[in-house]
């Protein structure tokens, strides 16, 4: 059964400035926050601004904060909130506001960019990389990032500190140097790259990246955390630190 429900859906522009505008839409059975967004659109705010795609939560486009938690329009379900709650629907905090739900997210391409890309031994020709099976499933996970960002706005080592954004390269590509840092093929020192060029040592381990992906990759657990005891294996291993010591790596 359809019902009208009451939104506070967020105005602004690049400015900084905006407010939240009370809005009521009509809500259809099975609908999720992005049909209220397209009803919203057609009926009473033509100028509202949304970045959207696929409506089926693989492109990472429709990125905002329902109710404050940080979450894709297409894959949230109305049925989710009470009928007689307010929805407020605003843009990713992190990041700076084009206009209404649509940020710059240029942050992340600019930390993409940042880490060096695979680099194989030079005396291996293409055609000739082996690798165990097991080293072929072990990132796979990684690779169903759909790149919506919604880690990297909600680290608070970047959302509550705009300062760090120099420095950290937030969840998102720590999880990319750390794949790279587990391909057996790859010979870049990744570990060092991962402390002093990517700010690994900014993640404190609160897993709340881990708790909006929507591809439900356990980025802490499985990415952050094993470079975390590669990086520190590798600092305080007495024979590592001998070998590195002699050999000036
Ligand atoms: Fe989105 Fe998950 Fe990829 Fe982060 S790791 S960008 S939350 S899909
Ligand atoms: Fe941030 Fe995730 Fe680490 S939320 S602190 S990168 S575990
Ligand atoms: Fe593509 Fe939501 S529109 S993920």
């Amino acid at each position: 059964m359809g019902y009208r429900a009451k939104f506070e859906v967020w105005r602004g522009d690049s400015s900084g400035e905006g407010a939240l505008q009370p809005y009521e839409v009509d809500v259809n059975e099975g609908e999720v926050v992005l049909d209220i967004v397209h009803r919203l659109q057609a009926t009473q705010a033509g100028d509202l601004a949304v970045r959207w795609n696929c409506k089926a939560g693989k492109c990472g486009s429709c990125s905002a904060e329902i109710n404050g938690r940080p979450r894709l329009m297409c894959m949230t379900r109305m049925s989710t909130f009470d009928e007689h709650e307010t929805v407020t629907i605003t843009p990713l905090r992190t990041f700076p506001v084009i206009r209404d739900l649509v940020t710059d997210v240029d942050f992340n391409y600019v930390k993409a960019r940042e880490i060096p890309s695979f680099a194989p031994p030079e005396d291996l020709a293409p055609g000739e990389y082996r690798m165990d099976q097991l080293d072929v499933e072990r990132p796979q996970e990684f690779r169903k990032c759909i790149e919506c960002y919604l880690c990297q706005n909600t680290c608070h080592a970047v959302r509550d500190h705009e300062e760090n954004k120099e420095q950290f390269a937030g969840p998102r590509y720590l999880m990319r140097v750390s794949e790279l840092d587990m391909h057996p093929l790859d010979v870049r020192d990744r570990k060092d790259a991962a402390q002093e060029d990517h700010g690994l040592g900014y993640c404190n381990i609160t897993k709340c990246c881990t708790e909006v992906c929507p591809e439900h990759i356990k980025i802490t657990d499985n990415a952050l955390i094993p470079m975390k005891e590669r990086v520190v294996d590798t600092k305080y291993d007495p024979l590592v630190w001998l070998g590195r010591k002699i050999f000036k790596r």
